[in-house]
């Protein structure tokens, strides 16, 4: 019996040494320690052995069975703690792994123009005005006095929604607007997209976007809108540029001009860009007509203003040398990252 003793010691030592799994080491417990394990069996035949015998191997018995619950409660532990490492290795977070890039996206080159604008206008006082898009036939055409059947009405044909109700052809209608709930002095830009139903080509776009600028206080001139786009000029093109005012027809200015911005290419000699003119169109301007401001309960006879509508993409097309519109409007990306 002492040597079945030795052997189930050292066979289960053996077997510990070497376990990997907790089940495995359940099995060996199972194995020798169990119900019908080794040494239970040895136990339960100490019957059978003389009264002298009894007591040490009785013993021997009991150190074998406290030395292997021992050990398998020491292996159980280290088992357990092996598979802790383990799955802390596993879940580490290796920090100096370099990170994914997100994608950044750029402004598009019209809203960094439109910005820019925005600021100079800003700069010198202004407030920014805004009206919808989906507009009344009065704040479009009737009030800004070009009345039904009147000819201006055909060279900014646009989408009508019903007879009253249609897609603004102009930020204008903001002029209107404005006066309706503010009285002077009124220092207000608007931008904003406008409509007409102009087929797609590299100038032109039916939808497009403009700079709306209105000013009405006592005692405004023509000079004050000279000095007003001089700084808008050099602002946006440099301080080289020069402007050239050209007398022209809108409804609601009185007198009018269409406002070129001397070459951004060439400077004013003539090159392919102003298509030898050394000057480019950019937006109308003129003194806001008496009847305009009567309309919305102004006095002609006590105020003044003068107002501007500049060409958004005309400007951006110049201050970025972009030659085709329709760059502005396809989100080519290739085309889009280069702002
Ligand atoms: N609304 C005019 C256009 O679209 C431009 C303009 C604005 C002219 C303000 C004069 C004053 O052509």
């Amino acid at each position: 019996m002492r040597e079945q003793l030795n052997s189930i010691r050292e066979r289960a030592e053996k077997e510990l040494s070497s376990v990997e799994q907790i089940q495995d080491l359940e099995n060996i417990r199972v194995k020798y320690l169990g119900k019908k394990g080794e040494l239970t069996q040895v136990l339960r035949g100490m019957g059978t052995l003389s009264t002298e015998e009894r007591p040490i191997i009785g013993q021997l018995a009991n150190e074998v069975r406290k030395l292997l619950e021992s050990k398998i409660e020491e292996t159980g532990k280290k088992l357990a703690e092996m598979e802790r490492s383990r799955k802390i290795a596993r879940e580490v977070i290796d920090v100096t792994i370099p990170g994914r890039r997100k994608f950044l996206g750029s402004r598009h080159p019209l809203t960094i123009a439109i910005d820019q604008i925005r600021e100079v206008f800003i700069g010198m006082g202004y407030e920014i005005a805004e009206g919808p898009e989906v507009e009344l036939d009065y704040y479009n055409f009737e009030a800004l006095n070009i009345p039904k059947g009147h000819p201006a009405r055909d060279t900014q044909d646009t989408f009508y929604i019903n007879e009253n109700i249609l897609l603004r052809t102009q930020t204008s209608p903001v002029q209107i607007r404005v006066m309706e709930n503010k009285k002077p002095p009124i220092k207000v830009i608007c931008p904003g997209r406008v409509y007409r139903s102009d087929a797609v080509d590299a100038t032109h776009s039916p939808i497009f976007h403009q700079i709306e600028g209105l000013v009405v206080d006592k005692g405004v001139t023509m000079g004050d809108l000279i000095g007003t786009l001089q700084v808008f000029a050099k602002s946006l093109f440099g301080e080289n540029s020069r402007i050239r005012l050209r007398p022209h027809h809108f409804p609601f200015t009185e007198p009018s001009a269409e406002v070129d911005v001397s070459c951004w290419t060439c400077g004013g000699k003539g090159c392919r860009v102003c298509k030898n003119e050394g000057w480019i169109e950019i937006l109308g301007a003129g003194m806001v007509h008496p009847k305009v401001l009567e309309i919305c309960g102004i006095d002609p006879e006590v105020y003044s203003g003068f107002a501007f509508g500049i060409g958004a993409e005309r400007t951006v097309m110049g201050k970025f040398n972009i030659d085709d519109m329709r760059l502005l409007y396809e989100n080519d990306i290739r085309f889009l990252k280069q702002f």
